[in-house]
């Protein structure tokens, strides 16, 4: 029995010591110490053994299960440990290779003028409304104080799907889209950006262009309250050192009415070819609601007042990221986009 146990001492150190694997290691664990194991196994036959060699066998055999363990763990550790090496070699990340490239896109120059200028109005405490494109004869004209046949309508060369609807010339209807649903509340306090659509295209015009209209109703509303909404629009939009200047003009859905001119952005107002020498630039449309449209929306113009305004986005643009020429804007250029 002495035997066999040395038998098994010494084949298990040699088995365990040339052990490659985890696996492996743990069916030599299996095959020695289990239950059905080696040394179990010689062990079953302790019962033929006298009383005095019982003892110093049984002290044999603890012996080699320890020693057994004790080789049977630092194997296991040390193939782990070259496991986990291995491993970690295959994983190597090699931080000098030149990364994948993810082709990223850009805001367009119109979006980017579009979003800036909604922050600045809802800022200034403006809500967004909206309207349709395609827009009847009555809100985009009739409403607006510009019955049929009226000279004004010339201003604006449209697109007619049939006599009664079109595609929207300009912002202005939602004024009293807006205030249909709102009146008679107060205080109407809007602005809707959107596309508006006239059968013009050169240089400065596109057939398909954006706006910003924006609409002030309430008890009291003065001339003052535009200039003052429309300079602290172009200080945030331009610059703190913008100027305003309010020309007057006709429209027939404002009285009085006016154009309002910014200082030019390229020369702050000292005079270049961009604003013709006269060191202002002009940006949109305005004036004071006119009783007629306030009417036309449900509202009493004996109670109330307000402003409005329709500003060219494209034109911002061109002014803000000195843009030369409208039609690039449209012609999707990369060479053009990648620069915003
Ligand atoms: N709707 C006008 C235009 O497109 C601009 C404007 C809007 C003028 C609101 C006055 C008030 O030319």
């Amino acid at each position: 029995m002495r035997t066999q146990l040395e038998e098994i001492r010494s084949k298990a150190k040699e088995e365990l010591l040339k052990c490659q694997s985890l696996n492996e290691l743990n069916d030599l664990r299996v095959y020695y110490l289990g239950k059905k194991g080696a040394l179990t196994q010689v062990l079953r036959g302790m019962g033929q053994l006298s009383a005095e060699e019982r003892p110093i066998i049984g002290q044999l055999a603890n012996e080699i299960r320890d020693e057994i363990n004790t080789i049977l763990n630092q194997q296991g550790a040390k193939l782990k440990k070259a496991e986990q090496e291995e491993k970690l070699l295959g994983e190597t990340i090699d931080v000098t290779l030149p990364g994948k490239s993810f082709a990223q896109g850009s805001k367009h120059p119109i979006t980017l003028v579009l979003e800036e200028a909604k922050q600045i109005f809802i800022g200034l405490g403006f809500e967004i409304a909206e309207g349709p494109d395609i827009e009847t004869d009555y809100y985009n004209f009739e409403a607006l104080n510009l019955p049929k046949n009226h000279p004004a309508r010339d201003m604006q060369d449209s697109f007619y799907i049939t006599s009664e609807v079109l595609l929207r010339t300009h912002t202005s209807p939602v004024q009293v889209r807006t205030m249909e649903k709102m009146a008679p509340k107060t205080p109407v306090k809007i602005i809707c950006p959107g596309k508006v659509y006239r059968r013009d295209d050169d240089a400065t015009h596109s057939p398909m262009f954006h706006q910003i209209e924006g609409l002030v109703i309430d008890k009291g509303i003065k001339m003052s309250d535009l200039k003052g909404v429309l300079l602290a629009f172009a200080q945030q939009m331009f610059g703190p050192k913008q100027k305003v200047r309010l020309r007057p003009s006709f429209f027939p859905f404002t009285e009085p009415s006016a154009e309002v001119d910014i200082s030019c952005v390229m020369c702050e107002g000292e005079g270049c070819r961009v604003c013709s020498q006269t060191g202002w630039l002009e940006i949109l449309g305005s004036g004071m609601v006119h009783p007629n449209v306030l009417r036309y929306g449900g509202y009493n113009p004996e109670e109330v007042t307000g402003f409005a305004f329709g500003m060219g986005v494209e034109r911002i643009a061109m002014l803000k990221y000195g843009i030369n020429d409208l039609r690039l804007m449209y012609e999707n250029d990369l060479r053009f986009l990648r620069q915003f």
